[in-house]
């Protein structure tokens, strides 16, 4: 009985001890989790506004960031692309993790570089080589095409072989769809319902350069006619976890018409996204796409996001996107209920694969608010008022995008400039509240569509 007792007595005391450890390591990682978040759009801004809220994130610092994400962290005018300059700034704030938001430092291999530079930072993004999944549509459409993933048919053209470019786009179905191979900040896509369209355009873009060595080569491809979503993963090269979808609203103007933007406004989740949908999605696209990674030894620890497309009632890979999207990201992160700082560390150690994912059952719809003229010339610079008395509560949030703090004062710095997301009964509601709290916010030819989410009604 009393040797049971001791017994009793060491083992609470190991017991003790490794709960002291646990803790102690904990608050240690709490400690020291310092992070660099590159990019500065609405989508930095809704990365930092999850990040800070996360038990594992000590110190924020963005590259180069908004005015709103000064909020959440100390923005540092470093460009996202400028790799040297950000290691000064990760060795001077001993920073452990770094997230990427945009594409283009991606591509050019900011991944690689820390991992040669500066091994001991986790790094959220895939390597360069993985980046293609984007960079490419050459590259993104072989890779399908090994993995059986649905896709529209296509061919690829150079210089080299421009006449037989010329000849199958003569002879291609109409609507024939071309593609710049590179990154052309999403305006290499040409959709065109006549061949002298196409065939001019094949042209502009192969002879006459038009987005330089990103038109070098050209992607033509089958058109195909369905209803557009985006579905988000994180994976860790082998596993994955979905941690959202959405819908997003990419022309200027009400009932999507006029040019193409950067996107206007966002819904999630997507009525027809169901179970069934997604089912499909999961085995047929996202399951192929992760597992041919591995199995090809592409290094890929970050984001995916899948622009699908469904036609009779079946889903096809329309892009990939080796990054979250911007608005998609101002309705997908409001969404998840998870610790995206832990998400992130499982997704650097590769041990995505424990963790769940869940998602706040309410709608969130987002709106964006652009500078006058956009998507063409538009200036900057205009005050932007009401922001500090806004009357609206938890259910909505403002994210800036292309904003600048000047003093006291906020001012617009690019074409899409802020947008409002709001939480809501359904899409409609939430589309709602966000326009209420647009109404109570000004600046110099400002415009916002007022139909997001028109469909859904
Ligand atoms: N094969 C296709 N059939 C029909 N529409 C298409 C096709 N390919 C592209 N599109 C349309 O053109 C849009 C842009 O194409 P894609 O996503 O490949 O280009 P992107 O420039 O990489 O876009 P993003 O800037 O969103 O990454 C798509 O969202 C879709 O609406
Ligand atoms: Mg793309």
């Amino acid at each position: 009985m009393a040797q049971n007792t001791v017994k009793f007595h060491k083992l609470t005391r190991i017991y003790k001890y490794c709960f002291t450890f646990a803790q102690l390591y904990q608050f240690l990682i709490a400690f020291i989790m310092n992070i660099l978040l590159l990019g500065a759009g609405g989508r930095e801004h809704a990365l930092a506004w999850k990040m800070v809220q996360s038990k594992l994130c000590s110190k924020l610092f963005i590259a180069p960031g908004n005015a709103g994400t000064a909020q959440f962290g100390i923005n540092i005018n470093i460009s996202a692309t400028d790799f040297a300059a950000q290691k000064e700034c990760c060795l001077e704030n001993n920073i452990n993790l770094v997230v990427v938001g945009p594409e283009e430092p991606l591509v050019k291999g900011v991944y690689d570089f820390y991992n040669k530079e500066l091994p001991q930072i986790a790094v959220i993004g895939p390597a360069a080589f993985g980046a293609q999944l984007e960079g490419s549509k050459a590259f993104s459409k072989k890779f399908m095409q090994r993995h059986n993933i649905p896709t529209a048919g296509y061919a690829e053209f150079t210089n080299e072989n421009f006449e037989e470019g010329k000849a199958y786009i003569a002879k291609h179905t109409l609507p024939v769809v071309l593609k710049a191979d590179g990154l052309a900040a999403g305006k290499g896509v040409v959709i065109s319902s006549t061949h002298e369209e196409a065939l001019a355009a094949f042209e502009e873009m192969i002879i006459n350069k038009q987005f330089g060595d990103a038109s070098s080569k050209v992607v033509i491809e089958e058109f195909l006619d369905g209803i557009e979503t985006s579905v988000f993963v994180l994976t860790d090269g082998k596993d994955y976890k979905i941690i959202g979808h959405a819908k997003d609203y990419k022309r200027i103007g009400e009932g999507d018409t006029g040019l193409n933007t950067g996107g206007m406004g966002c819904v999630s989740p997507v009525p027809f996204v169901d179970d069934v949908f997604m089912h499909k999605a999961e085995t047929r696209i996202i399951q192929p796409t992760v597992n041919g990674l591995a199995a090809e030894n592409i290094s890929y620890k970050g984001f995916i996001f899948f622009g699908l497309i469904k036609v009779n009632n079946e889903p096809l890979v329309i892009e990939y996107n080796c990054r979250m999207g911007d608005p998609e990201t101002e309705v997908v992160m409001p969404r998840l209920k998870n610790d995206l700082v832990e998400l992130f560390l499982a997704v650097h150690n590769g041990s995505l694969k424990e963790q769940t994912t869940a998602y706040d059952d309410r709608a969130c719809a987002t709106v964006v608010a652009v500078s006058g003229g956009y998507p063409g010339e538009y200036k900057k610079g205009f005050e932007i008022s009401g922001l500090n008395n806004l009357k609206m509560n938890s259910n909505s949030i403002v994210f800036h995008a292309g904003t600048k703090q000047i003093d006291d004062t906020v001012v617009t710095n690019g074409g899409r400039v802020l947008t409002v997301t709001s939480y809501g009964a359904n899409i409609t509601d939430a589309v709602k509240k966000s326009k209420a709290v647009l109404q109570q916010i000004h600046f110099d030819g400002m415009y916002y569509r007022g139909d997001i989410g028109y469909e859904f009604e």
